[in-house]
């Protein structure tokens, strides 16, 4: 069985440990054995975990119990402790983004390099089967060539988080860094690095940063959009549409609640439903993928360091965009 060191017991955590509940009851294959939040109420629903609330304790008391630690912290600590844990010899699954700045994104990959030491970032998007079917459709052309691309991530009102983080652009990065990433992470991992992006932003919670975004992104012989939207009163509706139009026809994945759409559309007006595709729990995904790898039965090959960090350099062109009123920052 696995050993599991959870870091960070907030919003997020309860869905890793959702998946590492469903996962133990399939095979006992992992579980949380200890814990670190600096609120202990927060560790409470894990009584048979060791408890933590200092990061350093946790780190010098686990070193040599665990087989990798799962970094579920706010972003402006992701780097710092991720870098700490490697040090100390502890592989690593860290949540996105992964991290506050490309330059702090940089020295993970460094470290993790320089360690040996595993590093996985938790792009759970990556992980929905359907994101699969579009990057191996835009891989193979059996649709033609790409003509445009659109993505629409709107999730209601930002979280607070603790001590209010998301809503202090210094440690969340806004919404263009810490919800629109998942569209920037997307469109790099589907199509590669645009050539160019231009971006309109607009600030609505006062020093949380762009908290809309409208995203505009250009690659050698097609265009790609994302709109991304923290601010919407009584959103009961958190929309997650991807489209992208082929010579040939489209793919259409919408993922908003409520919906559960995964059709292909062929040039003869032939529509398949791929929703059996699309169906899936992400981070049970996420996590057994990053077992899997750990433990040798398929090598490491998605989100990577390095593929991560890329697109915290693309969100910063975007930022330097959108504070150009939406001039051409190059990739
Ligand atoms: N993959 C996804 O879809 C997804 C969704 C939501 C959030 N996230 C990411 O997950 C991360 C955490 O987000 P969240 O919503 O869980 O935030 P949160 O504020 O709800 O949780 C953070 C937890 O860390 C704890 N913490 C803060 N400082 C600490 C310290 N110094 N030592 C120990 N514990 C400390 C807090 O007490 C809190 O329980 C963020 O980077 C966020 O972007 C990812």
């Amino acid at each position: 069985m696995l050993k599991v060191g959870l870091i960070g017991r907030g919003n997020i955590s309860k869905a890793h440990t959702a998946a590492y509940d469903k996962i133990y009851a399939e095979n006992e294959r992992a579980k949380i054995v200890a814990c670190c939040d600096i609120c202990p109420q927060n560790m409470e629903d894990l009584p048979d975990a060791r408890h933590y609330t200092d990061i350093d304790a946790f780190l010098k008391e686990e070193q040599g119990k665990l087989d990798y630690v799962d970094i579920c912290l706010p972003t402006y600590l992701h780097a710092e402790v991720a870098i700490k844990a490697m040090r100390m010899g502890f592989d690593v699954l860290s949540e996105k983004p992964m991290a506050r700045t490309h330059a702090l994104a940089q020295e993970m990959c460094r470290v993790a390099k320089e360690t040996g030491r595993r590093l996985m970032v938790g792009q759970c998007n990556r992980f929905i089967g359907a994101v699969a079917v579009v990057k191996n459709t835009v891989a193979d052309g059996s649709m033609g060539k790409v003509r445009t691309a659109e993505f629409t991530r709107e999730g209601g009102g930002a979280p607070l988080g603790y001590q209010n983080w998301f809503r202090d652009e210094a440690l969340s990065g806004g919404g263009l860094l810490d919800l629109h990433v998942h569209d920037t992470d997307l469109i790099q991992y589907i199509f590669g690095t645009p050539k160019a992006v231009s971006v309109m932003g607009q600030n609505v919670n006062p020093g949380a940063g762009y908290d809309i975004v409208f995203a505009n992104y250009r690659f050698d012989d097609f265009i790609v959009s994302a709109r991304c939207d923290w601010t919407i009163v009584h959103d009961f509706h958190a929309t997650r549409v991807l489209r992208v139009n082929f010579e040939k026809g489209y793919l259409y994945l919408d993922r908003t609640d409520g919906k559960q759409t995964f059709v292909k559309v062929d040039e003869d007006g032939t529509v398949t439903d791929l929703w059996e595709l699309a169906k899936t729990d992400l981070f049970y995904n996420e996590l057994c993928y990053f077992m899997d790898a750990l433990e040798g039965e398929t090598p490491f090959a998605e989100c990577l360091p390095e593929s991560c960090a890329e697109s915290i350099r693309i969100a910063e062109a975007e930022k330097q965009s959108a504070d150009l009123n939406g001039g051409v920052v190059l990739c």
